[in-house]
């Protein structure tokens, strides 16, 4: 499915559209139905990704699209890491790119895309939770865009029959960690390290 050292394929990276979700749709279901990338067994239909996209927008968070030629050839999104108030500084995000342009660049545009948007926009802390430990190009593609792993959830799901793990990574925005959002300087972490 991956196919390495092909010529980067340059994308227009823009906010998607509720037209947008018919491609977007189709991505998603080619990941829930055969990978274990997604925890959903069911691929949903185009009408409730269209209610998805517009929950996202409603909460003032980012949903873009890779356009290539005028396809939407993938897709990202920020939302909400947990409702406790105390965590309205984290997102955790979603990215899916079409299997045949993978390896190619689509998704680093994308990520790259939506971490600047949310840095932007005063996020300080964004996860990813990544289904599937053999899920390499989804681990891989979060550490190149600076996320480091914090651990993995064994066999947390059950899909095609199997267990399946849940690889946390997570990733500061900006001056996430040394400043509080009032310009105050943060007190250190324990044990925190610069990011790798
Ligand atoms: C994960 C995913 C979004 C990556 O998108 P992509 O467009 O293929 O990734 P890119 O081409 O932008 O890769 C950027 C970097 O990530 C790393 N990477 C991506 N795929 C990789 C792979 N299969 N093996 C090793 N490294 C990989 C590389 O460092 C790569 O840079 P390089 O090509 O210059 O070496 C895509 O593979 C995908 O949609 N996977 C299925 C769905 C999924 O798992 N989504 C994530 C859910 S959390």
């Amino acid at each position: 499915m991956s196919t390495p050292h092909q010529s980067p394929l340059p994308v227009l990276v823009r906010d998607a559209t509720e037209a947008d979700m018919v491609q977007v749709h189709s991505i998603y279901s080619y990941y829930v139905t055969r990978t274990a990338a997604s925890f959903e067994e069911l691929a949903p239909g185009v009408d409730e990704m269209i209610r998805r996209r517009a929950a996202i927008l409603e909460r003032g968070m980012p949903y873009l699209v890779a356009e290539d030629h005028g396809e939407v050839v993938g897709y990202t999104y920020a939302g909400p890491w947990r409702p406790r108030s105390a965590y309205r500084y984290t997102l955790e995000d979603s990215i899916y790119v079409a299997p045949f342009v993978q390896r190619r660049g689509v998704g680093r545009a994308l990520l790259g895309g939506l971490i600047e948007r949310c840095t932007g926009m005063g996020y300080r802390r964004m996860i990813a939770v990544i289904g599937d430990s053999a899920n390499q190009s989804s681990i891989a593609l979060h550490r190149a865009m600076g996320f480091r792993q914090e651990g993995v959830l064994r066999g947390v799901g059950l899909k095609f029959g199997r267990w399946v793990d849940v690889v946390m990574m997570h990733r500061v925005l900006d001056d996430g960690a040394g400043m509080l959002p009032d310009g105050q300087i943060a007190p250190p972490l324990p044990e925190d390290s610069p990011q790798s």
